[in-house]
C-alpha cells in the first residue's frame, strides 16, 4: 500500500487519480471514469458516472468468491445470554428475502426506510436490504425518545419503519413498540407500514393493517437481486446533533462510501479478509454504520455484534472474554468504555484471565482520549492503542495512525496525523493559518475525500452555512485544536454547543429547548461539564418565572424527566440548579464558557464584557451545591 508520506502526498497532489485507483478495488456495475467533480462546490461529488450497489459489495461478491461459508456476523449478547453466527451465504439469504419483503411493501430506489432497532443481526439485515433495493436507510439509536424519533420520521418521510419489540439494557427492558406508536402519533408524516421483529423477551401488540410481523412477512417474500444505483445516490441519512433542537440529517453517498470504507479497513485498521473486526458501538451511531456493518463486510471480514456493556455484563472482563472467544483482531470503541473498565478493574487483573494472542490493536474514537486512559490501556494490553478522530459528517477517520500504511509513534492526547485524503489546517478567527502549536479552528481543505457527507437531508442551505461559509474553501469541523511541530494533530474541544456524553454526541441547545418549554421556566442554560467516566455530562441552570412558588426540587425533577422523555435516557441529564440570574454580557449573551470553567474548576478570567460580575458568585454557590465548582473562587 505504500508508506504514510507517499500515500498522503499522492492523495493530496491528485485526489481524483488517487481515489479512482482505489475505486478499482471494489465492484461496480458501471466503473467510474470521473473522480471528484467540484463544479458545484461545496456540493462536491465522487465517481459521478459510476454505478454500484453497496449490498453487492458487502455480500453477493463474497459469496460468489469463496466466502459463502465464512462467518459474516458473530452476534454475542450477554444481556440475553445468547450467541449466533451467520455465514455470508446465510446473511445474503436473509437480506435478499427481507429486501423482497420491503419491496412487496412498496419500497423502491430512493425511498427511505427508517430503522429503530437494538444490536441484533436483524438490524444489519434491514440496513443491507434497504441498500440492496437502492433505498435510503436511516437508523435511529434506540436510546432516543419518541419525540426524537418523530422529528426524524417527519424529516426523512420513510415508506417503512422497521423496529424490534424491545431492546435489552442490563437493568431493564426497553419496549420499543410503545415509543414507535407514540412517535408515529406525534409525527405529521404518517408511516404506512411498520415491520416489527418480535423478540422473545417481549411481544409487542400490533396494529392491524399497519404493523407487519417480521417473520411472517419474510416467509412469504421472494428473494430479490441488487439494484444498481448512481454512485452519487444516497446510501443513508444519519441524524446527528447540531446546535439546535433540529438534528442534522447527514447524507452519505453510495460509491464514495464503498471505496473509502474498503480502503480504510486495510490502510487505517490493517485488517485483511477473514479477520475478525469488532466495533463495540451501536448501529445507531456512525461508527456502527461504518465499522459494524459496511467496512468489515466490504473487506470480507467477520464483524462482531455485541449486545452488552463493557462492565456489568457480567463484569469488567467482558471485552477480554469476547476477544478470546471470537478471536478478535481489532477492537474499536470509545475511551469512556475503557474508563468504565479501569474504574472496576484498576489493575487490569481480569485481562490476565484471557488469551488475547489474536488481538493486534485497540482503536479509540468518539471523544477526546485523555492521556491517562490511553497510557493505562497501553500498559495493561501491551498492544498499540490508537486514538483516531472522526465525525458523523466525515464517516471515517480524519486523523489516525494508519497502521496498514506505517505504524507511527503514538503521542498521548493526539489522534496522530491526517489520513490520506484529508488536508487539515488550523485557522484563526479571521481565517488565517495559525503558527504550529497554536490553537485554532480545525478545518479540512476542499475537496473532502470520498465517503464524507455530500449534503444534509432537506437542508442544503444549512449544509452550506453550517460547514462551509465561515472559512471559504474549507470544511469547518466544529472542533478546535492544533498541529504540533511533528505534524501531529491535537483535538481539544468543540467550538459550538455540541457536547459529548459517553462518546454520544448531544446538543445542549436541544436540551435548552426542552427546559424552556416547561411552564415554570423563564430562562435556562445547559452546560457540558467534565465527568471522570463519561467525559462530559449535561448540567442545567434555570431561572423560574417570577411569582412561581413551587418547590425547586420538584421542578428540577420534572425537568430531568422532561429531558428523558423528549430526548432520551442517553442524554444522561440528571443535574439542574435553580438560580436567580444567569451571567450575561452587556449585549445579553449567556456566558456559558465561563460557567463551564467554574464548574470544571479550571482557571478562568472575568470576561471584560460581563454585565454584573456578582452573578458569578451566585452561580458558583449553585454549582457547588450540585457537587461542582467547589475549589474555584471568583
Ligand atoms: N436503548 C435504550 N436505552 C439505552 C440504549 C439503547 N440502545 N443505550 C443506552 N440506553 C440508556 C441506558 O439504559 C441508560 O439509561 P438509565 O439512565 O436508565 O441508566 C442511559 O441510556 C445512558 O446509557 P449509557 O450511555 O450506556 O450509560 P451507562 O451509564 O448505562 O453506561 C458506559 C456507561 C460507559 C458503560 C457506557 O456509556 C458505554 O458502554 N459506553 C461505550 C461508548 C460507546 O459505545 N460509544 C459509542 C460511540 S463509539
Ligand atoms: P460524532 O459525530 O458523534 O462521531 O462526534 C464527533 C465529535 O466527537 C467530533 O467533532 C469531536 O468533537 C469528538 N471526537 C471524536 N473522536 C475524537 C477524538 N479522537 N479526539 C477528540 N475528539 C473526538
Amino acid at each position: 500500500m505504500g508508506n504514510y508520506r507517499t500515500t498522503y502526498d499522492d492523495a493530496r497532489q491528485d485526489p481524483s487519480a488517487f481515489w479512482l485507483k482505489q475505486a478499482k478495488d471494489v465492484q461496480w456495475s458501471t466503473p467510474p471514469s470521473q473522480g471528484v467533480d467540484t463544479s458545484r462546490s461545496p456540493f462536491d461529488t465522487w465517481f459521478a458516472d459510476g454505478e454500484i450497489n453497496a449490498c453487492y459489495n458487502a455480500l453477493d461478491y463474497h459469496v460468489a468468491n469463496g466466502r459463502a461459508e465464512q462467518a459474516a456476523i458473530v452476534y454475542d449478547s450477554p444481556v440475553t445470554n445468547s450467541k449466533r453466527t451467520l455465514s455470508y451465504a446465510e446473511l445474503l439469504d436473509q437480506v435478499s428475502h427481507f429486501a423482497g419483503a420491503l419491496k412487496a411493501l412498496g419500497v423502491g430506489r430512493g425511498d427511505r426506510v427508517l430503522i429503530y432497532m437494538p444490536m441484533v443481526p436483524e438490524a444489519v439485515v434491514a440496513v443491507l436490504a434497504s441498500a440492496r433495493l437502492g433505498a435510503v436507510h436511516s437508523v435511529v439509536f434506540g436510546g432516543f425518545a419518541a419525540k426524537e424519533l418523530a422529528v426524524r420520521i417527519d424529516d426523512s418521510t420513510p415508506s417503512v419503519l422497521v423496529a424490534a419489540s424491545c431492546g435489552v439494557e442490563p437493568n431493564r427492558l426497553v419496549e420499543y413498540k410503545p415509543l414507535l406508536d407514540q412517535a408515529i402519533e406525534i409525527a405529521t408524516h404518517k408511516v404506512p407500514h411498520t415491520v416489527v421483529l418480535q423478540r422473545e423477551q417481549c411481544t409487542a401488540p400490533m396494529i392491524d393493517g399497519r404493523d407487519h410481523d417480521w417473520n411472517a412477512l419474510v416467509k412469504s417474500a421472494s428473494a430479490v437481486e441488487c439494484v444498481p444505483v448512481a454512485s452519487t445516490d444516497p446510501l443513508y441519512v444519519l441524524y446527528t446533533s447540531g446546535t439546535t433542537g433540529q438534528p442534522k440529517g447527514v447524507v452519505r453517498d453510495t460509491g464514495g462510501s464503498v471505496v473509502s470504507l474498503k480502503w480504510s479497513m486495510k490502510a487505517v485498521y490493517d485488517t485483511d479478509p477473514g479477520d475478525v473486526f469488532w466495533a463495540a458501538s451501536d448501529i445507531g451511531w456512525v461508527v456502527g454504520h461504518s465499522y459494524i456493518i459496511y467496512g468489515p463486510l466490504f473487506q470480507g471480514c467477520t464483524t462482531l455484534m455485541y449486545e452488552g456493556k463493557p462492565v456489568g455484563t457480567p463484569d469488567a472482563g467482558a471485552f477480554w472474554r469476547v476477544i478470546e472467544e471470537h478471536q478478535v483482531k481489532v477492537l474499536f470503541t470509545a475511551p469512556t468504555a475503557f474508563r468504565a473498565i479501569r474504574k472496576e478493574d484498576p489493575e487490569g487483573k481480569l485481562i490476565k484471565d484471557y488469551d488475547l494472542s489474536k488481538f493486534k490493536a485497540l482503536f479509540l474514537a468518539g471523544e477526546r482520549c485523555d492521556p491517562d486512559t490511553l497510557i493505562w490501556a497501553q500498559e495493561k494490553l501491551q498492544r498499540p492503542v490508537i486514538d483516531h478522530w472522526w465525525q458523523t459528517e466525515t464517516g471515517w477517520a480524519i486523523c489516525a495512525n494508519c497502521t496498514g500504511l506505517e505504524v507511527m509513534p503514538v503521542k498521548a492526547g493526539s489522534p496522530t496525523v491526517p489520513v490520506p485524503g484529508y488536508h487539515l489546517d488550523v485557522l484563526d478567527d479571521s481565517g488565517d493559518p495559525v503558527e504550529r502549536g497554536q490553537i485554532g479552528s480545525l478545518v479540512v481543505k476542499l475537496p473532502l475525500p470520498p465517503g464524507t457527507f455530500s449534503n444534509l437531508w432537506n437542508a442544503p442551505d444549512r449544509y452550506q452555512s453550517s460547514y462551509f461559509e465561515r472559512f471559504p474553501g474549507y470544511y469547518e469541523t466544529g472542533d478546535a485544536g492544533y498541529i504540533d511541530d511533528g505534524g501531529y494533530a491535537f483535538v481539544m474541544a468543540r467550538t459550538d454547543d455540541v457536547i459529548n456524553v459517553a462518546g454520544h454526541r448531544l446538543s445542549t441547545g436541544a436540551m435548552e429547548e426542552v427546559l424552556a418549554s416547561h411552564p415554570d421556566v423563564a430562562e435556562c442554560a445547559v452546560l457540558g461539564v467534565a465527568d471522570d467516566l463519561k467525559g462530559q455530562l449535561p448540567l442545567g441552570l434555570v431561572i423560574l418565572n417570577s411569582g412561581c412558588e413551587r418547590d425547586n426540587s420538584e421542578i428540577a425533577s420534572e425537568l430531568v424527566t422532561r429531558v428523558r422523555e423528549h430526548i432520551g435516557p442517553v442524554a444522561a441529564f440528571k443535574s439542574v440548579a435553580v438560580v436567580a440570574r444567569l451571567p450575561k454580557t452587556r449585549s445579553g449573551k449567556i456566558l456559558r464558557a465561563t460557567m463551564r470553567s467554574i464548574a470544571d474548576r479550571v482557571e478562568w478570567k472575568m470576561p471584560a464584557t460581563i454585565e454584573d460580575p456578582a452573578v458569578l458568585e451566585e452561580i458558583q454557590t449553585a454549582l457547588a451545591e450540585l457537587g461542582y465548582a467547589k475549589e474555584t473562587s471568583v
